[in-house]
């Protein structure tokens, strides 16, 4: 009656619709902790399971130690999720010590499974910065919304109302990170004028990384030689429980579901894969403890123009 491409399209919707609407629950009730992966690089991560155990996503959010002591800054901040944010809300309380203060929050980019946190974050840390790249701007404090934006498949057109929530944070704590390629102690120095006492030059560069979303950065974490690569990719996640992992490079596209452009996607994973002097790429959803560059080269090197 409806057609193949009929009931494709109304069995999407309703898969899409539940996902975007639960985000599932946290297959583990345990509370995760904030692991230090590299020296002065935290990650806490909790496995979420949209559609009830058909697929497991690990989402990540991360603390680095700022270069004074007691100042910290977070990448992201976790799905909405009332399990996952008390098992973060929790991992923070006891990764910090009471003088400890979060000095910057950062986003890789203003999707839910990553801003979700932000109001009780900005509330309870009245002194942090919110800082994100100018092309995503609009979507965290500009009151726009990706509902607004046509994608390359259906399925995002579908599924897009879901992708931001929240997008009037405020503006007069926000800070954006222009152009390609930069130093976030410099972007950060004329609003955060005590800045470059816990936040040094040379320690954190970001990189407009666009595909997944509009304005996507990754945050290169100098003295890990590691990059926070967000949405970029992901390593070994979302996994499906009924298929067995491939061999081979474990990396996959960011998740279609809410991926505007992947062919920007294809090559903002080639530009992190060039990156010199960089050995470990953290992948916010990553079901291990990041990946080394040489194998994102592996992976990156079998891309063709029109394919992952
Ligand atoms: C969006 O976030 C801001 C800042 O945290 C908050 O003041 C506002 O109430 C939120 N709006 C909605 C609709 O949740
Ligand atoms: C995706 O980006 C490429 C490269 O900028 C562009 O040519 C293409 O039109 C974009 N696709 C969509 C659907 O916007
Ligand atoms: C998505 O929706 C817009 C209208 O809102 C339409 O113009 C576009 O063709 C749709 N894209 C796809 C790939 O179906």
């Amino acid at each position: 009656m409806f057609g193949r491409r009929g009931i494709l399209l109304i069995a999407s919707i309703a898969v899409a619709t539940a996902a975007f609407l639960r985000f599932g629950q946290p297959t583990h009730e345990k509370l995760a902790k904030f692991e230090e992966l590299r020296p002065g690089l935290f990650r806490h991560s909790l496995e979420v399971s949209p559609l009830t155990q058909i697929f497991t996503l690990p989402v990540a959010t991360w603390l680095l130690k700022g270069g004074q002591e007691h100042s910290w800054i977070l990448v992201d901040s976790g799905v909405g999720l009332t399990t996952y944010q008390k098992s973060y809300r929790a991992a923070l309380k006891s990764a910090l010590g009471r003088k400890d203060k979060i000095k910057l929050l950062l986003l890789t980019h203003s999707h839910t499974d990553h801003t979700e946190g932000l109001p009780w974050l900005l509330e309870e840390y009245p002194e942090a910065w919110l800082a994100f790249h100018e092309k995503e701007a609009p979507y965290v404090s500009g009151g726009a919304s990706y509902a607004e934006l046509d994608g390359e498949s259906w399925i995002w057109n579908v599924t897009k109302a879901y992708h931001n929530i929240n997008s009037s944070m405020p503006v007069e704590r926000c800070i954006t990170l222009k152009g390609r390629h930069g130093d976030v102690a410099k972007e950060i120095a004329e609003a955060i004028p005590d800045a470059s006492s816990w936040l040094p030059e040379g320690f954190l560069e970001y990189l407009h990384t666009p595909g997944h979303a509009i304005g996507h950065t990754a945050f290169i974490h100098k003295p890990t030689s590691s990059v926070i690569a967000g949405d970029v990719f992901g390593y070994r996640a979302p996994a499906w429980s009924f298929k067995k992992p491939k061999p081979g490079p474990g990396f996959s596209p960011p998740v279609f579901l809410s991926t505007l452009n992947s062919t920007l996607a294809r090559e903002s994973a080639k530009l992190v894969a060039s990156l010199p002097g960089i050995e470990t790429v953290f992948p916010s959803h990553d079901n291990q403890a990041g990946a080394s560059v040489a194998e994102l080269r592996l992976w990156t090197a079998g891309f063709t123009h029109d394919s992952w």
